[in-house]
């Protein structure tokens, strides 16, 4: 997390002094951008740095679900199964992809390709079923749009 020092410095400048604890949440996202989790170490290394508690850095990375605290796989699926992805179809797109990669929502593949989630919305309900591979939303999903997507996912 020491590398990321001089990116946290930059974005302290934009503060007025003493609000440094602002910075928990796009520090996290930063660290959890370059090393794909979220470690102890970087607790630890947020805390000395921000002068933050680490029960108040445990509280937020709880209350994210985008925060992780274990590596996944090297494609993130989420699946949105609130209430239009689910009217969508989304139950169906889960199925498929239980049945196709073999794991649960919370699981990893064992060759550490595919990570499967759901989530409560994606923010996108007028496009549902919506999954999130990544960064990257794939919107009305068809089961033929899922086929072809896993394809494409090396
Ligand atoms: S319910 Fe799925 S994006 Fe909102």
């Amino acid at each position: 997390m020491k590398h990321l020092i001089p990116e946290f410095e930059h974005l302290k400048k934009r503060l007025p002094p003493g609000h440094d604890a602002t910075l928990l949440v796009p520090c996290l996202r930063r660290v959890q951008e370059d090393r794909g989790f979220i470690a102890d170490s970087d607790i630890d290394g947020l805390v000395e740095y921000l002068g933050v508690p680490r029960i108040q850095i445990e509280e937020v990375l709880s209350f994210y679900g985008m925060l992780r605290r274990a590596p996944i796989g090297r494609w993130h699926l989420q699946v949105c199964h609130n209430v239009s992805c689910s009217m969508r179809g989304a139950e169906r797109l889960l199925d498929d992809l239980t049945g196709r990669l073999g794991i649960q929502p919370g699981e990893t593949t064992p060759d550490r390709r595919f990570t499967l989630s759901t989530v409560e919305c994606l923010g996108s309900c007028g496009t549902a079923p919506v999954l999130m591979v990544n960064e990257a939303y794939h919107e009305n999903l068809s089961a033929a749009d899922l086929d072809a997507l896993l394809e494409r996912l090396d």
